[in-house]
């Protein structure tokens, strides 16, 4: 194993070959093709590497490249890299105690922890998941099942009441629209997501917020959640949390936050002061394949008071019977998932590794950076910032041209292998977007990628 991870290492280094190659659809899949998926007898690990580095791993994007700017994808540390090999060689599976002993304890404390950076009470805990999409339908399944229970329904065992109809979820026209497919998966539709106005941030605007909450009395319509969103995926807002946090108290809804992109902010004494209001939240997504820069799987819902979690429990006769011993605790009870990959290891392996105070500089940083690229769009006749930058990402449009010149000059440089540049529309404009998730790139690289993109838009 020592030396096939060895080889696998290798076979990644391509360092300075740009964001990606410039191979064309069809020339990766005619590579990928040629690899014959289960010939009859095995060929040599060694080969199998080599050509897995050829086909694939040369043709991937490199999320560690500075010319890599398009999402919320980030470069990964190495301790979380290095501890993926021991949860895959491992195979803990979180779903019950006896699959994953002390493996359940370190989810358990990684829970406690984010309670505690978050603010929320010692009733806190949490679970983790495979995403923000999927934290988010967590939380909101919870607030549905909350409501329910409200009336005395429980809605696992006989499903929606008559009263659901009138049922509505409040969140900005900004939110990720992972909110919409909770609605839709739920059994609410979407058009029970009611969406409120924006500023100029992008951040939710209270007093449409208001005006939205006194339509839906007089309608007779029922707000049961409110999901705000700390850090909008493409302006990084914050939608004032303690506002939200008290309409939702008044209103006796759950106040869930997808925190998906500025969770990490509760690391950083510099920045958790913008997340003021998080800790009245009954539920939080945060992701940590986000800006906590883990590789992909790792994502948590942290609720408040964790016997919420009893609104989703499922017994079976083989896994979570309920006559464990003392402290034997089955994650499965929590968790949308059965089976589930002890990711939990990954993130705790990399903040230990990496401490918080270089965690919340590396995050400081980019935020900067991202204010850095504002104020030179600001400055430069070549662009216009369509916002202000509030978290890592920065939206841009060019003053004399149509957005089909926008679109032509994200896609030539993603074919060429130049650029993985992030495209967008902001308040019904077409933009370009920055998403800085890379603490190695600079000023200089920012000064970098807008001078190529001008020089493209120029050449048009
Ligand atoms: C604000 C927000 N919430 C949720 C998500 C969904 O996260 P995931 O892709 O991990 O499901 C995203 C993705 O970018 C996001 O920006």
């Amino acid at each position: 194993m020592t030396h096939a991870a060895e080889r696998a290492v290798l076979s990644l280094d391509h360092d300075g070959d740009g964001p990606r190659s410039d191979l064309t659809p069809a020339q990766l899949r005619a590579g990928v093709r040629a690899l014959q998926v289960c010939p009859d007898e095995g060929v040599a690990l060694d080969t199998v590497l080599d050509e897995l580095g050829a086909a694939v791993w040369a043709h991937g994007v490199r999320p560690l490249d500075v010319s890599c700017v398009a999402h919320l994808h980030p470069p990964t540390v190495v301790p979380a890299v290095v501890t993926e090999l021991t949860i895959a060689s491992s195979n803990q599976s979180m779903d019950s105690w006896d699959q994953a002993p002390a493996a359940t304890e370190v989810e358990l404390h990684l829970m406690d922890f984010l309670g505690g950076r978050i603010g929320f009470p010692s009733s806190a805990s949490g679970i983790m998941t495979s995403g923000g999409t999927a934290s988010n339908v967590l939380g909101l399944t919870l607030a549905r099942s909350w409501a329910a229970a409200q009336l005395g329904v429980d809605v696992l065992k006989t499903g929606l009441p008559d009263e659901a109809r009138s049922w509505r979820l409040i969140a900005s026209d900004q939110a990720h629209f992972s909110v919409q497919r909770a609605a839709a998966q739920l059994g609410l539709g979407r058009d029970a997501v009611i969406t409120v106005a924006t500023d100029e941030r992008g951040a939710m605007d209270v007093t449409a917020l208001d005006a939205t909450l006194a339509q839906l009395r007089e309608d007779g319509l029922v707000v049961i959640a409110i999901s705000a969103t700390a850090g909008t995926t493409d302006l990084g807002a914050i939608d004032p949390l303690a506002a939200l946090a008290q309409r939702a108290h008044d209103l006796g809804a759950w106040f869930h936050v997808d925190a998906a992109v500025a969770g990490a902010f509760i690391m950083s004494d510099a920045l958790r002061g913008r997340l003021a209001g998080l800790e009245r939240a009954d539920s939080v997504t945060i992701d940590f394949h986000k800006l906590w820069w883990q590789p992909f799987n790792a994502s948590a819902l942290v609720v408040r008071d964790v016997e919420r979690f009893d609104l989703l429990r499922v017994r079976s006769n083989y896994l979570d019977r309920g006559d464990e011993r003392d402290g034997m605790v089955n994650l499965v009870g929590r968790s949308l998932d059965t089976s589930r990959r002890f990711d939990a290891a990954k993130v705790v392996a990399s903040l230990r590794a990496i401490g918080r105070t270089t965690f919340a500089a590396m995050l400081d940083y980019l935020v900067s950076l991202s204010a850095y690229a504002a104020s030179a769009i600001a400055a430069s006749e070549d662009f216009e910032l369509l916002a202000p930058a509030s978290a890592v990402t920065c939206v841009f449009d060019a003053p004399g041209h149509e957005p089909d010149d926008l679109r032509r000059v994200q896609q030539d440089l993603l074919a060429e292998g130049a650029m993985v540049l992030g495209r967008t529309e902001i308040h019904g404009r077409a933009a370009l977007k920055f998403t800085f998730m890379n603490p190695l790139a600079t000023e200089g690289d920012v000064d970098q990628l807008l001078s190529v993109i001008a020089a493209r838009l120029r050449s048009l």
